[in-house]
């Protein structure tokens, strides 16, 4: 009898457990955000006493770390993290990512840039050839949301307020985020340059800067690394 194939939750219980090898002991930790990282949270609070705590990417992860017993720290309190774990909603073979789904990817991005290695954690339906299926996540300030949409428009996008219970999402940092449709990202460092200096956008969910250097991907077969 054939073994059955292991559920997309699974895959994520899986990954998480395995980023536990990237933490390093006495040092404090970098956190992302998502339902792949709390699978990461749950397993780090079996090593909370070997860690000096960790930086979280959005209120959830810290309400999540703190209720585990894990310390959290401000990120302008530790100049620099070994490692990032997070997970991302689209990966491509050089580590460049779609982050955003959870509406965290301002943080996220700012964690990530304070970190020498980010380790993503994902399962294989994040895999992708290249970059644009899934909706693309932008941070924006509500007053120029209106000119953004125009302006992804022009590219042949075509972007929405994401809504929550009937109003615009309104993301730890305050501000609204669009999801575009339709991109066809081929430079993602083009792109992710492009967009980031349009006024109003505070982050756009390409990230090719702070790409990932590993990616642990929950595979049928198991957990493949793989270094980028
Ligand atoms: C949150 C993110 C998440 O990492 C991304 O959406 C993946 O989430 P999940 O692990 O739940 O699939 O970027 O802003």
């Amino acid at each position: 009898m054939s073994t059955p194939a292991l559920s997309q939750d699974e895959l994520k219980t899986l990954v998480g457990q395995a980023a536990l090898q990237y933490v390093v002991p006495g040092e404090v930790v970098g956190v992302g955000t998502g339902s792949t990282v709390n699978k990461f949270i749950d397993a780090l609070a079996s090593m909370k006493d070997q860690i000096k705590g960790a930086v979280s990417s959005s209120e959830a992860s810290t309400q999540r770390l703190k209720a585990l017993g894990i310390a959290v720290l401000q990120a302008d309190e530790v100049p620099e993290l070994s490692v990032y774990i997070d997970g991302a909603d689209e990966i491509d073979h050089h580590g460049h990512m779609v982050k955003g789904g959870g509406a965290a990817l301002t943080r996220e991005k700012i964690v990530a840039a304070q970190s020498k290695r980010f380790v993503c954690i994902a399962d294989e339906s994040k895999w992708v050839e290249h970059l644009g299926a899934f909706p693309l996540p932008v941070e924006v300030i509500p007053m120029a949301t209106a000119r953004v949409i125009r302006q992804f428009a022009a590219m042949g996008g075509s972007a929405k307020v994401r809504q929550k219970d009937g109003q615009p999402l309104v993301t730890d940092n305050g501000q609204h985020i669009v999801d575009v449709i339709g991109l066809n990202i081929t430079d993602p460092l083009a792109f992710e340059n492009q967009v980031s200096q349009w006024p109003g956008v505070v982050t756009v969910g390409v990230f090719a800067h702070q790409k990932a250097q590993v990616c642990l991907l929950g595979t049928p077969t198991g957990v493949k690394t793989l270094v980028f």
